[in-house]
């Protein structure tokens, strides 16, 4: 065995499949909560920890969904003292997403005395039409209320997840959400434009020409936003994430990131391994992708017989991993640094890549300093565009 083949994953994230209702936008794999389900997930998900366990000593966890915060007080303990028995607390991020309807006093004790020291609030909009509009559970009052609370229970390590360019939405609702959202003083900010996504109901709401998209109040609403976090103290470190800086560990530039920055996520957007634990969850180790069973009863009669629940697996050239690297890193405003390119994937990227990088520097889109080549901000305004030069 090599020492990368016997060197335990770092990272991991576990989903959990239950929303008390499906938002109008979202196609991330969920379902009703059924309480004789979450009880069987529950078992089944420790069974699945049981498993990666030995291969596993978790730097960053991060328990998605769906919303966690909606297992109770029973089931969270179930799975967290599973998780101390097998050795995997400790970790040094340990987000938990909430829905701003299902935080209370004492599931945020008890996830923050087990070790979770990061959670990410869904709050979307403030604006109560908006919040209607997109199906969300709860109301402004209880995204104040649950933010205090969290606060109440020790997290000093805060999300709030915003959504922008929502049908309906003016640039005045968007300034406003803002400018609340951004005076409770969280550490982390996440801003996402509406994708519409098939098999939901905006999207077939856009499909029936209910309304339309407006690009260019979309581009309004994201300066609007870039503006503001700065003000607000939070750094941009990604085409959508903002983080505080607390100065105390010093940056070799300032296009690394923050101190409060997600280092879950920028370990996916660097090309690491990660164990994906629980339904339709998705890992890499390896080399090998795979992906779990996007049912929940099929994944737990996996896990019952004895086997992973995993659906399908495949691995991928080093040159088209390599290409999906660099275009996964472009999202990051640090860019790619060449010679941590060339450790993560052996490949050189200014040379392999060049006529690429050119198209980029061409269009706007991109610049090399002597280290790095990364995304101006009008090439992160068009991420996705710039990175998918990249795929091979
Ligand atoms: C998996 S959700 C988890 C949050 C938690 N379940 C909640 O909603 O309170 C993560 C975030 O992705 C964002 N998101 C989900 N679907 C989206 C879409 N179609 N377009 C843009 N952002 C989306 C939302 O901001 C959401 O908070
Ligand atoms: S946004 Fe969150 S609460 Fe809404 S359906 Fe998706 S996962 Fe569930």
């Amino acid at each position: 065995m090599d020492k990368a083949s016997s060197t335990p994953v770092e990272n991991l994230y576990v989903h959990v499949p239950f929303c008390a209702r499906k938002c109008s936008y979202c196609a991330f794999f969920s379902e009703a909560l059924s309480g004789e389900l979450v009880d069987r997930y529950v078992s089944n998900v420790v069974r699945e920890l049981e498993i990666v366990a030995p291969d596993l000593r978790p730097r960053t966890i991060f328990f998605g969904g769906g919303t966690p915060s909606l297992l109770s007080l029973r089931q969270w303990e179930q799975i967290l003292a599973s998780m101390e028995r097998l050795n995997l607390n400790g970790a040094a991020e340990w987000t938990v997403e909430c829905n701003p309807a299902t935080v209370s006093l004492d599931k945020a004790r008890l996830l923050r005395s087990y070790g979770v020291n990061r959670v990410s609030m869904g709050v979307q909009s403030l604006n109560p039409e908006l919040l209607d509009r997109l199906g969300r559970i709860h109301s402004r009052e209880m995204v104040f209320r649950s933010f205090d609370v969290l606060r109440e229970a020790g997290f000093t390590n805060l999300n709030l997840d915003l959504m922008f360019a929502i049908p309906g939405q003016t640039i005045e609702m968007w300034r406003d959400t803002l400018k609340e959202a951004l005076a409770m003083g969280s550490e982390h900010v996440s801003c996402y434009e509406v994708i519409y996504e098939e098999d939901t109901a905006l999207y077939e709401q856009l499909r029936a020409g209910e309304f339309a998209v407006d690009e260019a109040l979309a581009c309004d609403m994201y300066d609007e936003l870039l503006e503001r976090a700065s003000a607000a103290g939070l750094q941009q470190y990604d085409v959508a994430n903002f983080a505080r800086d607390n100065a105390s560990t010093p940056r070799a530039t300032t296009l690394d990131p923050p101190s409060y920055a997600c280092r879950h996520n920028i370990n996916y957007w660097r090309g690491g391994s990660f164990y994906g634990l629980g339904p339709s969850a998705t890992g890499y180790v390896r080399g090998v992708r795979t992906k779990n069973w996007s049912n929940t009863q099929l994944y737990c009669e996996q896990l019952e017989k004895g086997r992973r629940p995993v659906e399908s697996s495949e691995k991928l050239s080093a040159l088209a991993r390599a290409g999906e690297t660099a275009a996964f890193g472009l999202r990051m405003v640090a860019g790619w640094p060449f010679k941590e390119f060339q450790l993560t994937t052996g490949h050189d990227l200014p040379e392999e890549w060049a006529d690429d990088i050119a198209e980029c520097q061409q269009r706007g889109w991109g610049r090399t300093a002597p280290d790095r080549f990364h995304l101006t901000s009008e090439g992160l305004r068009f991420a996705d565009a710039a990175a998918s030069l990249f795929l091979r």
